[in-house]
């Protein structure tokens, strides 16, 4: 599991983490998304808490991480989730259930004025999937012109974002505070990898 303020590099962890122990990379932010970019009903029921950084309702959250665990034949990284602490409470639950275990909560920890830059730069690329950021993950020139900006990543959502995170995500954080792997999430993506494995070998 991995938790972190938004823009903390969640994502780009859980990709590389996903990649390298051949995991699902389960990602509540991602599913979401999906859902507003398919119409469907989720999607116009979520579309515009997402657009304005607020949580969407636990019981939506936590009915899709269940439908990806069924769906997950071997073991996963889950990231963005939980985000409340019904959230982690049921997901315990879940878990419990499945006679499934967490392996590692990991905690990436950067300093705020470092994440808004982070996410206004963040850009994505819509035909693969791919995470970049403008100075700190430079895209290729040539697909620039394609890339795309989360509708969240603007700076007064970001700002919000932030907010929510700290008054929400505390109680999270200290719900698994006894088995918390912290990392240093300032350094480059690579370095940042090398440290949650280095740990990881450590447990
Ligand atoms: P979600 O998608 O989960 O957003 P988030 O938690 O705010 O996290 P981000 O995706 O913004 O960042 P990240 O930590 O993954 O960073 P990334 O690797 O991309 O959620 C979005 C929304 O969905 C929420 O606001 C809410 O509405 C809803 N939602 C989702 N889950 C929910 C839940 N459980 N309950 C309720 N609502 C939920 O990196 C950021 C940028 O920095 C990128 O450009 C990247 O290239 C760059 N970068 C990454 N690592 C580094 C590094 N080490 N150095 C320099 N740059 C880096």
């Amino acid at each position: 599991m991995l938790l972190g303020a938004p823009a903390s590099g969640k994502g780009t962890q859980a990709a590389r983490l996903a990649d390298h122990f051949d995991l699902e990379h389960i990602s509540t932010g991602a599913m979401l998304r999906q859902a507003v970019a398919d119409g469907g009903e989720l999607g116009s029921l979520v579309g515009q808490l997402l657009k304005d950084g607020q949580l969407v309702p636990d019981h939506l959250v936590v009915e899709l991480v269940l439908d990806a665990l069924e769906q997950s034949g071997h073991g996963f990284v889950v990231d963005g989730f939980p985000r409340t602490l019904r959230q982690a409470e049921g997901f315990d639950v879940m878990l419990a259930q499945r006679a499934l275990a967490l392996d590692a909560v990991i905690l990436i920890e950067v300093a705020h004025s470092v994440l808004v830059s982070r996410s206004t730069g963040r850009r994505i690329d819509p035909d693969t999937g791919h995470v970049y950021h403008l100075q700190f993950a430079p895209p290729p020139a040539e697909i620039v012109p394609r890339l795309e900006q989360r509708d969240d990543d603007s700076e007064a959502v970001v700002v919000e974002r932030l907010a929510i995170y700290q008054r929400q995500t505390a109680a999270v954080i200290d719900h698994y505070r006894e088995r918390l792997v912290a990392i240093d999430g300032s350094g480059t993506p690579a370095q940042v990898f090398t440290q949650i494995l280095d740990r990881l070998n450590r447990q």
